[in-house]
């Protein structure tokens, strides 16, 4: 096998109040990854989008993971990539983890499955530390691993998968960008006790809440009283916003990662739908662009949809 195509879908990282430890993979958008196996130690980039992403591999998300995994193999092979992205860069929906994600895959993939699944979550969390400067996994892990990830720890890597419910999100990305790296450094670095202790109960009652399919329970952990008062400054509507997809039935939401997309979950597809319509009316109110998906929580994570 010398040629295999994948797909990556797009995660909400940090689901609310579990900032860099918890993260859900989309059913949509995804991006479209062709890898091929070379038999020389060289790694090759070609872009297939509008996005104008570097095609230097050391510069490159997929390029900086495919390299670490020809220097595994003692640059015994190399890897040619064509990225078809659909996960727009800086949308906070996961694009950086795509493309790495989907790389990593599709090179153990060719490699004929060799590493774990954590070795496969550390080859992509290279390409994370290019894009954000942070090694942080809660994109890639559910990218990888589809459903709900739990990050226990990066230093031992300790990845638990939760049982996902069959929720509906949706995702407003407004036109806008917010760089990780800006979004992270705006945060305090202390926090206070009963901050962290609300916090605590929100991410305990999260995960409790997703294990037991109790949706009232998830609805009442979508609860974040640390990062998301420094960060939603920077997403206009952002309460507004939050307020009214409540209203019209959501669980509960709020930033999917660092920004500036937003995400709610629902029950079901026709509330999910509703939501939709209450982001789209907040935004052309407020006449900034935006991007609407209505989707569902991916549980295979990054697909071989082809190989020859
Ligand atoms: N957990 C990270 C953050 C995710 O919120 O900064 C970035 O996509």
């Amino acid at each position: 096998m010398k040629k295999v195509k994948v797909h990556s879908p797009g995660t909400v990282a940090n689901i609310v109040c579990g900032f860099d430890i918890l993260g859900l993979a989309l059913s949509e958008p995804y991006d479209v990854m062709e890898v091929m196996l070379l038999d020389r130690p060289e790694v090759i980039i070609h872009n297939r989008d509008i996005f104008n992403l570097p095609t230097e591999a050391e510069k490159n998300v997929a390029g900086v993971v495919l390299l670490s995994v020809m220097e595994r193999m003692n640059n015994t092979i190399g890897f040619e990539v064509t990225v078809e992205k659909h996960i727009k860069p800086g949308s906070g929906i996961g694009s950086s983890a795509a493309s790495a994600a989907g790389a990593a895959v599709a090179a153990n993939y060719l490699l004929g499955n060799i590493f774990s699944s954590d070795e496969v979550v550390q080859f992509a969390m290279n390409g994370e530390k290019l894009a954000s400067g942070v090694k942080h996994a809660d994109n890639i892990a559910p990218c990888i691993l589809g459903g709900i990830s739990l990050i226990r720890s990066i230093h031992p890597l300790d990845i638990v998968s939760i049982p996902a419910p069959d929720l509906f999100v949706t995702v407003v990305h407004p036109q806008i960008e917010v760089r990780t790296s800006d979004a992270r450094q705006i945060l305090k670095q202390q926090v206070l006790l009963k901050d962290a202790i609300k916090q605590w109960g929100n991410i305990a009652g999260l995960v409790t809440g997703f294990m037991k399919n109790d949706y009232d329970l998830i609805g009442r952990s979508l609860e974040d009283v640390i990062i998301e008062p420094v960060r939603s400054i920077l997403i206009p509507g952002f309460d507004e916003l939050k307020v009214k997809c409540k209203e019209a039935g959501a669980l509960g939401g709020g930033i999917s990662g660092s920004g500036p997309s937003v995400f709610m979950l629902s029950k079901d597809e026709s509330t999910a739908k509703a939501v939709g319509h209450v982001m789209s009316q907040v935004y052309e109110q407020i006449g900034i662009d935006y991007n609407i998906y209505v989707t569902t929580i991916n549980k295979k994570g990054v697909e071989v949809v082809s190989s020859e």
